[in-house]
């Protein structure tokens, strides 16, 4: 099986809208999403605890409309950004997983 190399670039924290969230797909075809809210800067899969599909219906909209939380399109459970916990939705309780990453000059790379 595939694996990133550790310390591979996954993008700048410019490339991320603050606050916002962007998607990854990894060497080995892992998607997270990697989000920020002003020097927050997080990493989770991309799989909803519920049923382990994707947030996102839409190419790169993570958000809700007040850009509080991250939303999973399919049933609507909203996550924290900080810490990826379920804090509405058929999910309640459950956190997204984390994926452990380094910031590095202005670069978010992998550990
Ligand atoms: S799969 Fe995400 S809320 Fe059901």
């Amino acid at each position: 099986m595939k694996t990133t190399a550790p310390g591979t670039r996954l993008c700048a924290v410019d490339d991320i809208p603050d606050p916002g969230a962007v998607d990854i797909e990894l060497e080995n075809g892992a998607d997270i999403i990697i989000t920020r809210r002003g020097k927050t800067i997080r990493a989770f899969k991309n799989a909803c605890p519920h049923q382990g599909t994707p947030l996102e219906t839409f190419p790169g909209r993570f958000l809700t409309r007040d850009k509080q939380h991250l939303l999973c399109t399919t049933h609507g459970a909203r996550f924290r950004m900080d810490n990826g916990m379920c804090i509405h939705g058929p999910c309640r309780g459950k956190p997204l997983q984390r994926v452990h990453i380094r910031l590095m000059n202005g670069e978010i790379r992998t550990i």
